[in-house]
């Protein structure tokens, strides 16, 4: 009955429910939330874990002390819910300091005080359990051209998770990156932009088997770009640490929307991919109640992320059982595109006299791809007529 348990393995940001609204036209419409009834109210809505920003749950340069006294609350109600910290990630946006950025501030102290503040906040996520760490880098980019040598930027970039890597390493911690592309907001430009652009620059670093992605629906989108195609590219390369889930409307601001609103076709094979392409990490929102909501609308826009990303769980199960559509996936050819194009031991010379002697170019134009057939019936899953 798409009634979440601790099995879905569903996860929110403390800063998603916690938005207190506001955006560059008005200040807040909701009270700050307390983490701990954070914790209270998502355990009993049927969530699994909670993640946050060092700045989610103690203020900005908390001392040793503050930091404890903070986290006291937080950690008890975690305890006394059962409910997890899978992940972890660090503010470096919101304070003036990174008005140009962390890591890729054009300041060098500015940026050792972003590293430094990322080392901080990595012993405590270890202490709490996590195993990913999230890198969203929303300030660092541009709005303007010559003030931003981007070549040099990324070697910051990647210096940065070199030497939080190598730091990981020598702590012996059992924790991997996840980098979050995003096209632009708030910076003009954003440095990796996208699922592609990320992956490259992984494979830059040092210690690339610590750092994959953690990608989020509406930033692909707002590139124009196809999620489900972004993460199922991201699982092919072993690179899918981590999830984003919330809808958007196409290309326009960042909408965060709660996860099955806006492109609800889209969410459909995000939901497929999730389940059936090998991912087994946290299924994480990360959305933000509009700001029409007071707090009963919160917790119904978090429930309903859960209740949408179940039901679209049983409609691509449902799909993916279909016998017609067994058939139209046989009739589109799936089989074929899963088999490797050149024979075991087959050579280029042997492929190349195979195909003049055999292969009718004029007989294969005229074959249609029955896909028309196949994608209707996964809309009709989705309209909820089949
Ligand atoms: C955004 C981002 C952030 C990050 C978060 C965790 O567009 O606002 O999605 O919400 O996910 O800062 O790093
Ligand atoms: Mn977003
Ligand atoms: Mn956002
Ligand atoms: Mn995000």
């Amino acid at each position: 009955d798409f009634t979440p348990t601790r099995d879905d393995h569903f996860s929110f940001g403390l800063w998603t429910v916690g938005w207190q609204g506001v955006d560059v036209f008005g200040g807040a419409v909701r009270p700050p939330l307390d983490p701990a009834e954070a914790v209270h109210r998502l355990s009993d809505l049927g969530a699994w874990g909670i993640t946050f920003h060092d700045d989610d749950v103690m203020p900005f340069g908390a001392s040793t002390q503050e930091r404890l006294d903070h986290l006291t609350p937080f950690r008890k109600a975690l305890a006394d819910t059962g409910l997890t910290v899978p992940m972890v990630t660090t503010n470096l946006f919101s304070h003036p300091v990174f008005r140009d950025g962390g890591f890729t501030n054009n300041d060098r102290d500015v940026r050792r005080f972003a590293i430094s503040k990322v080392a901080d906040n990595i012993d405590l996520a270890v202490e709490l359990g996590a195993r990913t760490f999230v890198a969203w880098g929303g300030r660092e980019g541009a709005e303007s051209g010559a003030a931003k040598d981007v070549r040099a930027a990324l070697d910051r970039y990647k210096e940065a998770f070199d030497i939080l890597g190598d730091y990981v390493l020598a702590q012996g911690y059992d924790l991997q990156f996840a980098l979050e592309p995003k096209p632009n907001e708030p910076r003009g430009d954003i440095l990796l932009p996208t699922i592609g652009h990320a992956l490259a620059f992984i494979n830059e670093l040092e210690h690339p088997e610590l750092v994959g992605l953690n990608p989020e629906v509406g930033h692909e989108e707002m590139a124009g770009l196809n999620y489900a195609h972004g993460i199922a590219q991201a699982l092919w390369h072993g690179k899918l640490f981590h999830l984003d889930l919330n809808g958007q409307h196409g290309p326009r601001f960042d909408q965060d929307l709660r996860f099955g609103a806006g492109n609800a076709r889209g969410a459909f094979w995000t939901v497929d991919v999730v389940e059936h392409g090998g991912y087994h990490g946290p299924r994480h929102f990360d959305f933000k109640p509009p700001r029409t909501e007071d707090m009963d609308g919160v917790w119904a826009s978090a429930a309903g992320c859960m209740r949408n990303y179940l039901i679209l769980k049983e409609k691509s199960r449902a799909f993916r059982a279909d016998p017609e559509v067994q058939a139209a996936l046989a009739a589109a050819r799936l089989d074929q595109l899963a088999t490797p194009t050149v024979g075991a031991g087959e050579s280029l010379a042997e492929l190349r006299a195979d195909t003049s002697e055999s292969f009718d170019p004029e007989q294969a134009a005229a074959r249609g791809m029955a896909f028309e057939h196949l994608d209707q019936l996964a809309l009709e899953h989705l309209y909820g007529v089949r």
